[in-house]
């Protein structure tokens, strides 16, 4: 499928190493979108008359004031373009810690989540911004719901660890006040902690759910196949070193990946549910 888009993507940089937009652009810009990253600053754009996007992505934003002005890029940039998609990483914590300031809780749950289109949490962040707790894939169905009613008609819960495995749960409410048309993709654990993954997976999952717009369980599943075909390279190639995978984390292979993220093989199956 050929659809792409015009992304603006507001996430953190990194000189050394792949997470936040080092670790999203380039992907995106595989599946044929042209990519503008920034890590702050909009008037630049505004003087220039260059506010026309399709897609707006967010992912790490360390304190209120630049959520703030975040919410202020999403009401300019839908007042040029209504049919403006703003995916969100609504990046915050993980493991049961935070890792943003605690106020940016409220102003993601109050302001944020209400204006996504479509949203990405992880198991702890789904907490966070519903105040249930996941434990089970039926605690992960029932925060989508929840997530829903807030808001976004996509959402997808990255991860859920039950039992020493992962699962994404994933939920599209096609039209306000139905039921959503819900489903899991079961996801093998690696014996190994990444970074930049959940930033990967967002675009992904951005790129793919542009293409297909009605499945986003086609879509996830496509994201779910390249980036399980990037652990798998990343993890080999530090075995090759003779390094011990559970020391520290792992830096993605991401342009090694290329092939895995244009031509996704699907070994991963996807359950409705
Ligand atoms: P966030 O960026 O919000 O923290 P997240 O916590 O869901 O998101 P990750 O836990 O890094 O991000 O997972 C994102 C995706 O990466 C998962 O959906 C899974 O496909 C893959 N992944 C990450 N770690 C592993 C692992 N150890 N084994 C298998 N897959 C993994
Ligand atoms: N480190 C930095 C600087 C980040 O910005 C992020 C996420 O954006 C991470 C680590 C974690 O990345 P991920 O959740 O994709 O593994
Ligand atoms: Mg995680
Ligand atoms: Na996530
Ligand atoms: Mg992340």
């Amino acid at each position: 499928p050929s659809e792409t888009g015009r992304v603006l993507s507001i996430q953190s940089h990194t000189v050394q190493g792949y997470v936040g937009n080092k670790s999203a652009v380039f992907p995106l810009q595989l599946l044929g979108y042209d990519v503008d990253p920034i890590n702050s600053l909009i008037e630049g754009l505004e003087a220039n008359d260059l506010l026309f996007y399709t897609h707006l992505l967010t992912g790490y934003i360390g304190s209120v004031s630049f959520l703030n002005t975040v919410l202020e890029v999403i009401s300019k940039l839908r007042s040029v373009n209504p049919k403006l998609t703003y995916v969100c990483d609504p990046v915050m914590g993980d493991e049961g810690k935070l890792y943003v300031p605690p106020e940016l809780v409220a102003v993601y749950r109050e302001k944020v989540v209400p204006v996504a289109s479509m949203l990405t949490p992880n198991q702890f962040e789904a907490e966070q911004l519903t105040g249930l707790r996941i434990v089970s894939e039926q605690d992960g169905l029932e925060a989508c719901n929840i997530l829903h009613a807030a808001g976004p008609p996509k959402v997808v819960i990255t991860s859920i660890s039950i039992d020493g495995n992962l699962r994404l749960i994933g939920s599209h409410q096609k039209e306000k006040g139905q039921s959503p048309e819900q489903f899991k993709i079961m996801i093998p654990k690696i014996p190994a902690y990444f970074t930049g993954t959940g930033d990967l997976m967002t675009a992904l999952l951005l790129g793919w759910s542009n293409k297909y717009p009605n499945n986003l369980d086609k879509a996830a599943e496509l994201a779910v196949s390249s980036v399980q075909a990037l652990l798998l390279r990343t993890l080999n190639d530090y075995k090759a070193v003779d390094y011990d995978p559970q020391s520290s984390s792992l830096e993605i292979r991401l342009i090694q990946s290329q092939d895995d993220i244009r031509h996704p093989q699907m070994l991963i199956i996807k359950q409705k549910l």
